[in-house]
């Protein structure tokens, strides 16, 4: 009797196969976890790759990088490098000063095949609606909302507000049904959704005018993928100017959300520092919520930042078992 031929199930911890997206798939929060992990190692891996070769081509910059692209030796380690199946088997890249360009060139080509066989910047994103947001009781914007609807803010509610959403996965989170906000501009480095716009915030040009700002801008887990402590630094310097003015009154506020660790866990930053770096940008804390895995800040704004101001990194607290994370700032 000819054997029956049994369908091999394919165990993707990424929902991916041969480099494509499967679609949406149930992961499990330690698979959400891996895959957070692992993206923001390799984004900072290529960030720092790409800073080194910057050296040697100041054309090039973290997304626009097609003449190594195209040579050779990219392409040969592109095609060639191949995934492992367990997350813990995956390459810890060495790149310090002794790594030479074309080692530099040789491993960014396996950060950017590892992307494409894991699915892409989708997949992160997929794992982290998945992952972090329903496991802090949904969606970030929830403690935002509860927020704006106190009496604190009760009579900044009466004009038509605008919000900008940095970082924005779903055009149908509580930011948008909550019908605060008469508009929303909605951003991401890639979009899933005809009403987020695809766009990198560091690129965007900025206002000519103040009808052009906002009055809140919310950043949700944005700040920790940005892939190195000083372009975090110069997020919360454009993030001021995107602000309307707060004058009379009105609404002029900043909605962050960061992961508790980053505050909590590193040796480089607290939220000690954070505050004091925030106060120098002319924020004011209104709102603070520390939930299991992230925490939660309202800041208003009022309108002044302060000149010639640094915080460089430098070790806060000591021990083998903290994170780097740290906010660098250099409004020199
Ligand atoms: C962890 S998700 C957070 C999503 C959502 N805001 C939340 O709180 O769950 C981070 C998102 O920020 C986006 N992002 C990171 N840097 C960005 C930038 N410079 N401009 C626009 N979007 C950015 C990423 O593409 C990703 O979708």
């Amino acid at each position: 009797m000819a054997k029956k031929k049994v369908k091999k199930s394919l165990k993707s911890i990424t929902n991916t196969h041969k480099g494509k997206l499967l679609g949406p798939k149930s992961l499990k929060p330690q698979q959400t976890r891996q895959i957070i992990r692992r993206f923001h190692i390799i984004q900072k891996n290529k960030y720092s790759i790409i800073s080194k070769l910057r050296k040697a081509n100041s054309n090039i910059d973290i997304n626009d990088y097609d003449s190594i692209k195209n040579s050779k030796v990219y392409q040969n380690e592109f095609k060639n490098f191949k995934i492992p199946t367990k997350y813990s088997e995956n390459e810890i890249y060495k790149i310090d000063n002794t790594s030479t360009d074309k080692e530099l060139i040789k491993i960014l080509a396996r950060i950017d095949s590892e992307i494409e066989q894991r699915g892409g910047l989708k997949t992160y994103q997929s794992a982290s609606t998945q992952g972090q947001t329903s496991k802090r009781g949904g969606d970030s914007s929830k403690k935002l909302i509860e927020w704006l609807k106190t009496s604190k803010y009760e009579t900044k509610l009466t004009q038509d507000l605008n919000a900008l959403e940095i970082g924005c996965l779903s055009p149908h989170n509580i930011i948008s049904t909550s019908k605060i906000f008469k508009s929303i501009t909605r951003i991401d480095l890639n979009s899933q959704d005809p009403f987020i716009l695809q766009q990198d915030f560091m690129e965007r040009s900025l206002p000519t005018s103040e009808e052009e700002k906002f009055n809140l801008i919310s950043c949700s887990l944005v700040l920790n993928f940005v892939p190195s402590h000083e372009k975090r630094g110069e997020m919360l310097i454009r993030i001021t100017k995107y602000l309307k003015s707060p004058k009379n009154g009105q609404l002029s506020s900043l909605f962050l959300v960061l992961p508790l660790p980053c505050v909590k866990n590193s040796r480089y930053f607290d939220n000690d520092k954070l505050l004091e770096i925030m106060g120098k940008l002319g924020f004011k804390q209104t709102f603070f919520y520390e939930a299991n895995k992230v925490a939660y800040w309202l800041f208003d704004w009022n309108g002044k930042v302060s000149k010639n101001i640094t915080f460089n990194k430098k070790e806060l607290h000591s021990g083998s078992t903290r994170n780097n994370f740290c906010i660098s700032i250099d409004n020199t």
